[in-house]
């Protein structure tokens, strides 16, 4: 058996003729930017995420980097991250000249523990970018109130969460500014890149207006430093197709997880990171914790299995760090975490057969070993 960790082009293949009718459509408007469809699509997002604001980017990482310079986080300010994530939780930070204070994760859901980000607050933090890792989330009402006790930005980084909720509350939805991605991996994706930031701060909205081209203002005046920052019109159309099937997906993967979760439980070696259980995960990722990480990850290969380590370097720990100034707690759990996680496939085209035979395998490698 060959099983792969990720289908990516199993949505064009499943809508080939849709997808046709629709780039047609849009490649004969010469309407390429800023159309019908990036219109319709910010609407859709602020429906299914509850903001009132909504801005598409070129991607996620352009979408963290324009809301710290929206927030005004500049060169020597302070921003508090987790020591757990990938690089662009971090890269926006050094972009905008500013310190990444890193702290450590809670070991239950491997997100950032509330009570290091709050010990770690000084008067320069500016900012704070949590990250809400894998498809759980976490409600951040207590942060949201620290924060604006502090007169601190809170940003949700929720690149993985769309479409998942903390009860009533979406991914997308939490702190000052949110940022989602679209990018191939994700559970909406664009045929290339493209990002959005949320918010409900019209202030914040204005000044990302102008950030995402080039500072122009509503006199198209060039007011501000700016970039260039937008999404191409095609991609809005079939990310807009996809946000349709959002919640047909969402139960088939978590379908999916539950029979993972049933198979895995039985295996006394395998902690599994199981969402809380006030939270619908999209199950953008299924990740254990197991001793002998790398050899279970050789042994699932050799059986046609793939599989992905998320993440194995701490962000504290990339070489580009020499270069830049940076302030880090204890991160301990986040360590021992880059360690011992392995991210399983999970997608909706994934068989119940196929589950059976990567956990019989997991299960085979543990009992060989005793
Ligand atoms: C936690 C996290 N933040 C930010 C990003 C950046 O997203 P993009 O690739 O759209 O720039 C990603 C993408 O993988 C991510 O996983």
């Amino acid at each position: 058996m060959k099983i792969p960790f990720n289908i990516f082009n199993s949505f064009y293949l499943n809508n080939k003729e849709e997808i046709s009718k629709l780039s047609d459509e849009i490649l004969q408007s010469g309407n390429y930017i800023r159309g019908k469809k990036t219109d319709e699509l910010e609407q859709e997002l602020k429906k299914l995420t509850g903001r009132k604001y909504s801005l598409l980017t070129s991607s996620c990482t352009d979408a963290l980097f324009l809301s710290l310079k929206a927030a005004g986080i500049k060169r020597g300010d302070e921003v508090i991250v987790t020591g757990f994530s990938y690089i662009a939780s971090l890269s926006p930070i050094l972009m905008c000249d500013a310190i990444p204070v890193f702290v450590d994760i809670c070991e239950n859901d491997l997100m950032a523990n509330f009570d290091e980000i709050e010990n770690n607050i000084t008067e320069k933090t500016k900012a704070i970018i949590f990250v809400q890792l894998f498809g759980n989330i976490r409600n951040l009402a207590k942060l949201e109130i620290t924060a604006r006790d502090k007169d601190i930005t809170l940003i949700e980084d929720s690149a993985q969460a769309l479409g998942s909720k903390y009860e009533n509350n979406a991914g997308g939805s939490f702190g000052d500014i949110s940022c989602i991605s679209f990018d191939p991996t994700k559970v909406v994706s664009a045929f290339g890149t493209g990002g959005v930031v949320l918010t409900d701060n019209v202030e914040v909205y204005n000044q990302l207006r102008k950030l995402v081209h080039h500072g122009r203002n509503e006199n198209s005046e060039f007011e501000i430093l700016g970039y260039n920052s937008k999404i191409p019109e095609l991609n809005c159309g079939l990310i807009s197709m996809q946000i349709k099937e959002i919640d047909n997906y969402i139960n088939k993967v978590n379908q999916l997880a539950d029979h993972y979760y049933k198979k895995l439980e039985n295996i006394s070696s395998v902690q599994i990171i199981i969402p809380d259980d006030r939270c619908i995960s999209n199950h953008h990722k299924l990740v254990i914790r197991i001793k002998n990480r790398d050899k279970l990850k050789n042994h699932l290969k050799e059986c046609g299995i793939a599989t992905k380590i998320h993440y194995p370097v701490l962000l504290s720990d990339h070489p580009l760090l020499k270069d830049y100034k940076f302030r880090k707690s204890s991160l301990k759990n986040a360590q021992n975490a880059s360690q011992s996680v392995l991210s399983l496939p999970i997608y909706p085209e994934l068989s119940v057969n196929e589950i059976d035979y990567i956990c019989q395998n997991i299960s085979d490698y543990y009992n060989n070993q005793e």
